[in-house]
């Protein structure tokens, strides 16, 4: 890989224009991650932001939900995946349009002919958004989160092999593990848009040798792991965010980068976790 994701910079992103929000980016090849923190919706004029960014239909969406928690990231993902995919076209951010298909993953529908692909995930408290050239690409963050039962949760997602590995695992590293594990598997099932239609055991990863991932697919899955390639990072401390990219080697670079404003400036984040060969 070209280019290993750095940690965070000093915050507004220098003169860099990408991260001043500024210029155009450019991916050539490369693996872009967004992320995005709901939070940033609570400031009243970043809020306003984003909803001049959206289009009506989405903000009336935004208003369907009944938990504020929610409307917040709805408005924010909404915005974010707009925001995010005009930093590489001379394309406004209200003018894209999805559609969704047949298991519901978005792809751009219109301008039509692009090359870039996307794909998001969130929790509360986080939106991130995975942007590429042609390949699929998934995406799926997760909280590193105790959970009271995680042995029987573990169970019921992993392959045996996977289980019996991690029971192999200390107590106190097994939520972080199962975080590494199904945000793997997340961003696999997305990135080939069948969601959990498939058996999220149908994709296992060997995360037993520090910084590496290796995927094996049951037969259920009628894929071929070496044409995959995968990884995750820590972002902000306490989440995991993984990727999956149907590119059989790593991309030319990869960079992560956290929004600080709806205004389109970021600064680099995340730090490597994992990654595949
Ligand atoms: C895709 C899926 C795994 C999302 O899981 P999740 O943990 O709830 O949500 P995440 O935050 O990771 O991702 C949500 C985003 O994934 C994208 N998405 C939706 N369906 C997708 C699919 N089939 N493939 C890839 N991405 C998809 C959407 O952009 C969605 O965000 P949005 O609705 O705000 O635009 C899940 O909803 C799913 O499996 N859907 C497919 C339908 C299905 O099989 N349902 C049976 C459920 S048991």
């Amino acid at each position: 890989m070209g280019e290993v994701a750095r940690s965070g910079s000093a915050g507004g992103g220098g003169g860099d224009p990408v991260l001043t929000g500024t210029g155009l980016a450019r991916l050539d090849g490369g693996l872009d991650v967004w992320i995005a923190p709901v939070g940033l919706v609570l400031d009243p004029a970043e809020a306003d932001r984003c909803r001049t960014i959206v289009t009506p239909g989405e903000l009336a969406g935004c208003g369907r939900f009944v938990h504020d928690a929610d409307r917040r990231r709805e408005l924010a993902t909404r915005a974010t995946v707009r925001i995010v995919l005009s930093r590489y076209a001379e394309v406004a951010p209200g003018e894209w349009r999805f559609e969704a298909g047949p298991l519901g993953r978005p792809e751009i529908a219109s301008p039509a002919g692009t090359r870039l692909r996307f794909n998001v995930a969130h929790t509360r408290e986080l939106v991130t958004c995975a942007v590429t050239e042609t390949a699929d690409v998934g995406v799926d963050v997760e909280s590193v989160a105790a959970h009271p039962d995680l042995s029987r949760l573990a169970a019921s997602v992993m392959s045996d092999e996977e289980f019996a590995e991690f029971e192999h695992v200390a107590d106190a590293d097994r939520p972080a593990r199962f975080a590494a594990a199904w945000t793997l598997k997340e961003s696999y099932l997305k990135a080939r848009g069948l969601g959990l239609s498939l058996s999220p055991r149908a994709a296992a990863f060997d995360l037993r040798a520090p910084g590496a991932i290796r995927a094996t697919f049951s037969a259920e899955a009628a894929d071929d792991p070496a044409a995959w390639w995968f990884a995750s990072w820590d972002e902000p401390p306490g989440h995991v965010v993984a990727v999956a990219l149907r590119t059989g080697r790593a991309p030319s670079r990869v960079e992560v980068r956290r929004l600080v404003s709806f205004d389109g400036r970021a600064e680099t984040a995340g730090r490597l976790l994992r990654r595949s060969g």
